[in-house]
């Protein structure tokens, strides 16, 4: 037995997807962090990766000015950090310094990652694409940094924060 189900549920049925934070320079010079989890692999030659970012959110708007970012992948330790970053919008605070993050830099992209975070992926923006209500992202990954021992080919030996919707997060526990 089927029932039906709106077309706009069908996202939710896509998901749990991994949380990450997006960080992105301000016109001001400082960063942004939001929330993303409707995040994907794109292309290994280039090395592409695509986030579905709603055009409304400062991050765009950040974006479509200085057109690099890093999308930092989370562990269950950043789920408050996650879910305030998901929230609130840095038109109305500057969420690093209300939360105190520390930054990471890296050195083939001028945008930080947030420590604390299990993995750094630093891109600059290769496309940017009409996908309805939000935009495909595509960004050319530069620059990785990976928290030692939780990565060999694959993630190994640690837990990643998903997300599938409202406030609900699971552990998914990587032998
Ligand atoms: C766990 C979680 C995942 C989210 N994923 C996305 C996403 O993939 N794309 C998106 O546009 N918004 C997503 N959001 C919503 C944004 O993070 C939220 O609107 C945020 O406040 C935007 O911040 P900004 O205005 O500073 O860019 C998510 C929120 C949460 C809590």
């Amino acid at each position: 037995m089927y029932k039906q189900l709106a077309p706009e549920r069908a996202c939710y049925l896509l998901m749990p997807a991994p949380t990450t934070l997006v960080v992105t320079k301000r016109p001001d010079g400082k960063f942004n962090v939001m929330t993303a989890s409707w995040v994907m692999p794109l292309s290994r030659n280039p090395p592409l990766i695509a986030v579905a970012i709603a055009p409304r959110r400062y991050t765009y708007e950040c974006l479509t000015k200085h057109g690099e970012f890093t999308v930092c992948v989370l562990g269950p330790d950043m789920k408050d950090v996650a879910m305030y970053c998901g929230t609130v919008s840095g038109r109305q605070v500057d969420k690093i310094e209300k939360l105190n993050l520390k930054l990471i830099n890296l050195s083939k992209v001028t945008v930080p990652g947030i420590e604390g975070s299990l993995a750094i992926i630093g891109c600059k923006l290769w496309k940017d694409y009409d996908g309805g209500d939000h935009r495909i992202i595509v960004g050319e990954v530069q620059e990785i940094l990976v928290k030692e021992n939780c990565f060999a080919d694959t993630w190994k030996n640690v837990e990643l924060l998903y997300y599938y919707g409202g406030e609900k997060f699971i552990t998914i526990r990587i032998p």
